[in-house]
């Protein structure tokens, strides 16, 4: 029968990724948010989408909670299943930029290789890696979805922080703390960074 991939053989379209580049005006990216649960991803990149958006850049969030409701909704927190859950969010991502749209991920992506995989397939040049910076402590004290109380009482297995590794980022693209700085600062400092960076 021998290996049904030999019989997949893309298409190469007539619009290609720098006509959609040239007619929109900037460089689309993947502004890849990494951070602990409650460190304050969503509520980032959601403010910097507002902000993009209202500047006329295209833009769209991937959010864990949200992809994980329907697209990753087979996935569970085992460390298989969140290299998956990455790895088709990479995949996802890199069709958005292709279609030249701004891409935001809010996922926690713990592990090093994950990021680096994600990094390497949407092509490093359209990758900017955002650590939201945040202790343990402090994301367990806001406890927004009262999940770290339900860690901690063993009614959740491998949660991030408490049961399951985040391994911290040592060379993002940008690292805010929003423990110690205000929304507002965090999001110009995002905003200083990545201005730059998708402009033509
Ligand atoms: S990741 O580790 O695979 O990147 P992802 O960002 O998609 O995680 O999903 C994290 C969200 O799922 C958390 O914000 C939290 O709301 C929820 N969640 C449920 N169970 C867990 C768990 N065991 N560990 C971490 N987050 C969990």
């Amino acid at each position: 029968m021998g290996d049904y991939k030999e019989n997949i053989i893309p298409h190469s379209h007539s619009i290609t990724k720098s006509d959609r580049v040239a007619k929109n005006g900037y460089q689309p990216k993947v502004l890849w948010f990494t951070g602990l649960s409650g460190s304050g991803k969503s509520t980032l990149a959601s403010a910097l989408e507002v902000h993009l958006h209202n500047k006329d850049y295209s833009t769209y969030i991937l959010d864990g909670d949200n992809i994980r409701s329907g697209l990753n909704n087979d996935l569970d927190f085992s460390d298989r299943s969140r290299q998956e859950n990455i790895r088709r969010i990479s995949e996802v991502a890199k069709l958005f930029i292709d279609a030249g749209v701004i891409v935001l991920t809010a996922f926690i992506s713990p592990f090093k290789s994950d990021r680096k995989s994600a990094r390497d397939l949407v092509g490093p040049e359209n990758f900017i890696e955002i650590h939201v910076d945040c202790p343990l402590e402090v994301c367990e004290e806001r406890d927004v979805k009262g999940l770290y109380k339900k860690a901690r009482a063993g009614q959740i297995k491998f949660f991030t922080g408490i049961s399951s590794p985040f391994e911290e980022p040592e060379n993002p693209d940008i690292r805010v703390n929003t423990a110690d700085d205000s929304l507002e600062d965090c999001l110009a400092e995002l905003i200083k960074k990545i201005e730059p960076k998708i402009s033509l």
